[in-house]
C-alpha cells in the first residue's frame, strides 16, 4: 500500500516559522517521523511539498494509478484553493487532511477548508501525529477493517431502525460521537454504567456518506475521537453487540471487536 504525503506552502518552515505555533520540528524531520512510522505500518510514502498551488494540483494527479491514498495538509490553500478540492475530487483517492496547528481555534478565515470537502478524515492540532494518525487511519480504510463505536439504549437503536438512520434528526452543525475501539473502554465507565440496556453500534466509517472529523475529546486534547458530521445510515452498522458489565461493574470487552483497535 502506497501513500502520497502532500504538504503546501511553507510547511518546508517548519521549525523556523511560528514556532510557537508549529513546534520546533523541521520539514526533514517531519519527514522521518512519518516514513519511520509507515515502516512500522509495513506501507510506503513518498513525499511531495511545494510552494506553488499548480505543482500541488500536479502531484495529485499524478497520484491516480500509483497510489492508494492521500494524505494533505494543503496549509494556506487549505482555504482558497478550489482547484486543490477538484484535484483530489478527480483522483477520487481515499483522503485525510491533516493540520498541525488547531485551525479550529484559530483566525475566521482558517475556519474554511476546500480540501477538506474531498477528504474522509480530518485531523486537527495533533502536531507531527497527525500525518501518522491519518496514514494509520486511512491503511485501516482501504483494508476494510476500520470500525468505530457509538453506544446508546437498545429501545433508541430500534427507533432509529425504524427511521433507517442513527441521527436523523441532529441539530444543524451537530454531530453523532463516536469512539475508536481502543478509546471505548475508557470513556464508556462515565456514560453507560447506570446499569440501563445499551447496545454498540459498530459502524464501518467506509459506508458512512458523511464526514467523519476526528476532533479532540473534552478531558483529553490529546486523544482524537471521530465526529459524524450528518446522519449515519443503518446500513453502515454492521454489527450491534450488547453493552456488558461483570459482577464488579467492569465492562467486558466484546470479543468480535478485537483486532479492530485503530491506534
Ligand atoms: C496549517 C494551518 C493553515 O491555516 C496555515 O496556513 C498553514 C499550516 C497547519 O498545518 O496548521 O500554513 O495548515
Amino acid at each position: 500500500m502506497k501513500f502520497l504525503i502532500v504538504n503546501g506552502p511553507n510547511i518546508n518552515m517548519l521549525g523556523v516559522r511560528e514556532p510557537d505555533i508549529y513546534g520546533t520540528l523541521t520539514y526533514e524531520g517531519l519527514c522521518d517521523t512519518i516514513a519511520q512510522a509507515a515502516r512500522g505500518m509495513g506501507v510506503e510514502v513518498e513525499f511531495f511539498q511545494s510552494n506553488s498551488e499548480g505543482d500541488i494540483v500536479t502531484a495529485i494527479q499524478n497520484a491516480l494509478g500509483r497510489m492508494d491514498g492521500i494524505v494533505i495538509n494543503p496549509a494556506a490553500y487549505t482555504h482558497t484553493s478550489v482547484a486543490i478540492l477538484d484535484a483530489l475530487k478527480a483522483v477520487a483517492l481515499p483522503a485525510a487532511e491533516v493540520h498541525i496547528s488547531d485551525v479550529t481555534r484559530r483566525e475566521a478565515f482558517r475556519q474554511r477548508s476546500f480540501a477538506g470537502m474531498a477528504c474522509r478524515y480530518h485531523f486537527v492540532g495533533e502536531g507531527r501525529d497527525g500525518y501518522v494518525h491519518a496514514l494509520e487511519t486511512l491503511k485501516r480504510d482501504i483494508e476494510g477493517s476500520l470500525i468505530i463505536l457509538h453506544a446508546m439504549p437498545r429501545s433508541e437503536w430500534e427507533a432509529c431502525r425504524a427511521v433507517g438512520a442513527v441521527g436523523a434528526h441532529l441539530p444543524e452543525g451537530g454531530f453523532l460521537h463516536c469512539s475508536p475501539v481502543e478509546y471505548f473502554w475508557r470513556v464508556a465507565p462515565g456514560h453507560y454504567a447506570d446499569g440501563g440496556d445499551y447496545v454498540l453500534l459498530c459502524i464501518d466509517v467506509k459506508k458512512v456518506p458523511a464526514p467523519v472529523k476526528w476532533e479532540a475529546g473534552p478531558h483529553n486534547p490529546s486523544r482524537y475521537y471521530p465526529h459524524i458530521y450528518g446522519a449515519c445510515p443503518v446500513s453502515a452498522v454492521t454489527a450491534v453487540l450488547p453493552l456488558r458489565m461483570d459482577s464488579r461493574g467492569q465492562f467486558l470487552k466484546n470479543p468480535e471487536l478485537s483486532g479492530y483497535e485503530n491506534r
